[in-house]
């Protein structure tokens, strides 16, 4: 089921949402509901706070598949890149923002299970984007300045 998409200037966007502390149906239907809610907005990720859930679960597509986290957290990150970066919060807009070119993410799979996961560019890009979410952030607070039109990435 497609969830409406939480807007910047919502106050549940600047919460630290908590840990997600059952691995049951109800974390299974809100993935469900958030993979439903990325792909109709044509995103290529979405974190629970958008959806209103202040849980610490995220879904990211970038082309390569569904990656499902739970929980998750940065334990190690490399190098640097900068580039445009948009979010289905903030619909229409972009911004420059420098990110870690490479990260890795400690998280748990949706029956509770610690895996680890090492993104590189704009994997790493959205690994960072959504995890900023679970802690209030928004890329708008990161960004360097604000893209328009065709502007140079
Ligand atoms: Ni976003």
């Amino acid at each position: 089921m497609v969830r409406n998409i939480v807007k910047l200037g919502d106050e549940t966007l600047r919460k630290i949402s908590k840990p997600m502390p059952k691995f049951d149906l109800r974390l299974w239907l809100l993935l469900r509901d958030m993979a439903d809610t990325m792909y109709k907005a044509d995103g290529v990720g979405l974190a629970a706070p958008q959806v209103g859930i202040l849980r610490r679960v995220v879904v990211i597509d970038i082309g390569d598949g569904l990656i499902e986290l739970i929980n998750p957290e940065i334990i190690a990150q490399e190098g640097e890149q900068a580039g445009a970066e948009g979010c289905l919060s903030v619909p229409g807009r972009r911004g420059y923002v420098v990110r870690p070119n490479k990260v890795t993410v400690r998280a748990q799979d949706r029956k509770g299970q610690w895996f680890e996961i090492t993104g590189e560019g704009l994997m790493a890009r959205a690994l960072c984007h959504e995890i900023d979410h679970l802690d209030g952030i928004v890329y708008v607070d990161k960004m360097d300045h604000e893209i328009f039109g065709d502007e140079e990435e």
